[in-house]
């Protein structure tokens, strides 16, 4: 009998997260976990499962987070190497349908280039500040 054991868990692979931005203003979710991120704000996203491009990982952490259809557009901003060896990568997408709801955050919030200068956003989200603002109003 094979014996059974535990998968490693996969540490290699992308980290997707979206830019959404509709007449200026960038779409960002609230985090609810875990508790040091809890509170804090982020472009939605999430890991790529195995054998997903990173477009098709968009589409499914959006449907799944937002309840939104997107498409997959460019790259934004710089790669963000995360501790745990995955690399996290922003692209900018498009709204195809719906309307945005906070299905797996705490909240939903546009905000304009000087707004998204205050709000209190993850860390690693804020190297991307200048690329973002270069498609925001408002700054
Ligand atoms: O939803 P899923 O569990 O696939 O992923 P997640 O927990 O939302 O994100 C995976 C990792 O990327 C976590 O360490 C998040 O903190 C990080 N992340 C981030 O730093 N910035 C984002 N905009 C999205 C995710």
């Amino acid at each position: 009998m094979p014996v059974e054991r535990a998968r490693p868990a996969d540490h290699t692979g992308e980290v997707v997260a979206a830019a959404i931005i509709v007449d200026g203003r960038l779409l960002l979710a609230q985090r609810t976990r875990p508790p040091e991120l809890a509170g804090q704000w982020e472009l939605p996203g999430g890991k790529a499962e195995a054998g997903e491009t990173a477009d098709d990982a968009l589409r499914r952490e959006l449907r799944e987070e937002l309840g939104v259809e997107v498409s997959g557009g460019d790259r934004i901003g710089e790669d963000v190497p995360l501790p745990d060896g995955r690399v996290l990568r922003a692209y900018r997408v498009e709204l195809v349908s719906g309307t945005p709801v906070a299905l797996d955050h705490a909240e939903l919030r546009w905000v304009d280039g000087r707004e998204l200068g205050e709000i209190d956003l993850v860390g690693n989200d804020r190297g991307w500040v200048p690329d973002l603002r270069l498609h925001l109003k408002g700054w």
